[in-house]
């Protein structure tokens, strides 16, 4: 059986989760895995036999303690990343941990060339809609964790589809910020406390409008969308952002200082609904028809009005299912996203072990 070879890309919070998840777990792998390459945004650790696992805890430690990788010995330019996996002979995987669009043209080269490709970075996915064509092209595409982080998602609907059951709408909360944020809305905070009080708990991205804009959550619309065999472009879809466009060009202390403002638009439409009993949510709704993702009032009988915190929720409706088939449980978090990622590898290690 040949080893399969593993090239990372990325060694921030989910890849150091990952790796000393690897580390833990591949003693007792079926599939030959080596690690052969590692990847940050300063440079590439190479070693085509595998980087030899006693180094990996160190290498964790290394980059949490804030130092890059061009600062290890022996490692290369990360600008030869691409001609150093050209030189790996498949069946190898390339596994994408970064947050960059800049993974594309290597992932598609890979590719080409019969890798498997494992993403937690939704942002290949969701680039031109003939790029994630090509990505599924050898039917060597796993991304789990780009959804719900750690929830089955893709793999329920990957298995619903495949079962020949039609999926009539998605409805689904995938921001565990957001979901933060109106729970305590819903506690009675103000809008602006809130947001101030999940970007200074570290819940928010270091920019808190990277979180209320809702291109993340419209990222993983799409990514679903997609998965559901819809040919959508991320302009297709409908995002409501919960800021005004002028507040774009603040700072950041400028924009938090500034949120107040947002309470008489965000914080009243929360304040009239929670007078009615029902709940303001931050949802991505996907049909054959296309996807939305905004503010929705949701009723007091509502699975999304019982959720509370980051929690992230889905809700399938599917042909034969009377009701909607509910997925819930933590959206989000280094350990549960590097489980994911961990599963989606050792399928794939798996398939291609099995054709080599
Ligand atoms: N955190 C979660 O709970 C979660 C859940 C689900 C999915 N995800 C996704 O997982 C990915 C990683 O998240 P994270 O929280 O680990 O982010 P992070 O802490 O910012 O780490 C990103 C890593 O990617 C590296 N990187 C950036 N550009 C690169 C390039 N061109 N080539 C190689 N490496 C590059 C960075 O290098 P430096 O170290 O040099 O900066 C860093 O090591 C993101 O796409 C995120 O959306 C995260």
């Amino acid at each position: 059986m040949a080893k399969v070879s593993v090239v990372v890309l990325g060694v921030g919070s989910v890849g150091r989760a990952f790796l000393a998840r690897l580390a833990r777990w591949a003693p007792s792998c079926h599939a030959e895995l080596a690690l052969v390459a590692l990847a940050d945004s300063s440079a590439v650790l190479f070693a085509p036999s595998g980087l030899p696992r006693e180094l990996w805890p160190a290498i964790v430690d290394h980059k949490a303690a804030g130092k890059p990788l061009s600062s290890w010995p022996g490692a290369q330019p990360v600008a030869e990343l691409g001609q150093l996996i050209g030189k790996l002979q498949p069946p190898f995987v390339v596994v994408d941990l970064t947050a960059s669009q800049e993974s594309l043209p290597l992932l598609l080269a890979a590719c080409e060339r019969g890798a498997g490709l494992v993403l937690a970075n939704k942002r290949p996915l969701c680039a031109r809609y003939e790029a994630w064509h090509a990505l599924n092209a050898n039917g060597l595409l796993r991304y789990e964790a780009t959804v719900g982080a750690g929830l089955p998602v893709i793999r329920l609907l990957q298995y619903l589809q495949a079962a020949g059951e039609t999926i009539r709408r998605v409805e689904a909360a995938l921001s565990g910020t957001l979901g933060y944020i109106f729970s305590r809305v819903d506690e009675g905070l103000a809008f602006s406390a809130a947001v101030r009080e999940a970007h200074r708990a570290g819940y928010t991205e270091p920019d808190p409008r990277d979180d209320l804009g809702g291109m993340d959550v419209a990222r993983k619309a799409l990514i679903i969308a997609r998965t559901l065999g819809l040919g959508l472009e991320l302009a297709d879809i409908a995002v409501e952002a919960l800021y005004p466009l002028r507040m774009g060009s603040l700072s950041v202390p400028e924009f938090l200082s500034a949120a107040a403002e947002l309470d008489s638009t965000v914080g009243r439409k929360a304040a009239l609904v929670h007078g009615s009993g029902r709940r303001l949510r931050y949802l991505a709704t996907i049909t054959p028809e296309g996807a939305t993702v905004g503010l929705r009032e949701v009723e007091p009988s509502s699975p999304f009005a019982a959720l509370s915190g980051p929690d992230n929720l889905v809700l399938v409706e599917a042909g034969s299912f009377p009701t909607p088939i509910r997925l819930a449980g933590p959206g989000a978090g280094p350990e549960v996203t590097a489980a994911a990622i961990l599963a989606d590898l050792l399928d794939l290690a798996c398939a291609l072990q099995s054709h080599s």
